[in-house]
């Protein structure tokens, strides 16, 4: 007979098997800094997922709206100019690369010009829709988790898990803080908290895919927890989904 310590790993590795065959899609939604990127990447990463940070694709767009001249709020002139971008994500060992019509990206989509301007971009219904578009056929085979604002209630509303995180003001200004300061800035603490707080109130009171949690999304305060608990934590809960006991 199989001592059980054996037995035990076998079936551990056996359920990461099947995790990794049943090509699920995860959803993870939260307001700024609440740690869905971070926590996607690494639950994508274990689980030989795909992940898809939809915000970089709303920060892409208006990174060319500020290069073109056009003001954030004018839909119409936006809704041209998408007819010639192309944003794509590039998987680049565990990193995601943000091509911008061919040229990549990635540093400028954070420059806080963008970070300023996004939420009245991404309000629009045409930005909206070109891409729900192309997140939905991202993640049409599954095998996929995909972060932002409207995951689990407008571009997969019947995903297989998902989330909702959140954390606290000061930790959310903190974090932007330790990002900023290690890329050089060394930004106001108070500036920044009062950033996110009018990018929440942006992206949670607009009209089309505002910021809520899904009713059936599982709430994660991150507030206190460190990033590795984070992942445990969702990786968990998509375990229990996929063992079939729901817990
Ligand atoms: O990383 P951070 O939390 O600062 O923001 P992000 O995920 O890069 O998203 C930037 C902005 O894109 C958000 O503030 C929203 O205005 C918009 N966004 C959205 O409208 N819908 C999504 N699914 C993702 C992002
Ligand atoms: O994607 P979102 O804006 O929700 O957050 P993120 O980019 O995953 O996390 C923002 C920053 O907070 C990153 O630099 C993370 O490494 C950091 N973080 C942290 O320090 N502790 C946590 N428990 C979660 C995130």
């Amino acid at each position: 007979m199989r001592p059980q310590g054996e037995l035990r790993i076998f079936l551990f590795h056996f359920c990461d098997w099947l995790l990794s065959r049943r090509n699920l899609v995860i959803a993870i939604d939260g307001p700024a800094a609440s740690g869905k990127s971070t926590t996607a990447r690494l639950v994508a990463e274990e689980l030989g997922y795909l992940h898809v940070d939809t915000g970089a694709m709303y920060r892409a767009v208006t990174l060319k709206v500020l290069r073109t001249g056009l003001s954030p709020a004018d839909a119409e002139r936006i809704g041209s100019l998408l007819e010639t971008t192309r944003v794509a994500l590039r998987r680049d060992g565990p990193a995601i690369r943000v091509i911008l019509d061919g040229e990549d990206v990635t540093a400028e989509i954070r420059d806080p010009a963008v970070t300023r301007a996004v939420s009245t971009v991404s309000r629009h219904r045409v930005v909206r829709q070109a891409m729900v578009r192309e997140q939905r056929t991202m993640g049409a085979a599954g095998g996929i988790v995909l972060e932002g604002r409207d995951i689990g209630t407008v571009v997969f509303p019947d995903a297989d898990v998902k989330f909702f995180m959140t954390a606290g003001i000061d930790a959310r200004a903190r974090r932007r803080r330790d990002e900023l300061g290690a890329r050089g800035d060394a930004p106001d603490i108070g500036q920044l908290a009062e950033e996110i707080r009018e990018r929440d109130r942006l992206d949670s009171t607009r009209e089309e895919s505002p910021l809520k949690k899904a009713e059936d999304a599982i709430e994660i305060d991150t507030s206190d927890m460190t990033i590795d608990e984070q992942v445990r934590a969702v990786v968990a809960r998509v375990k229990s989904v996929t063992e079939g006991t729901g817990a």
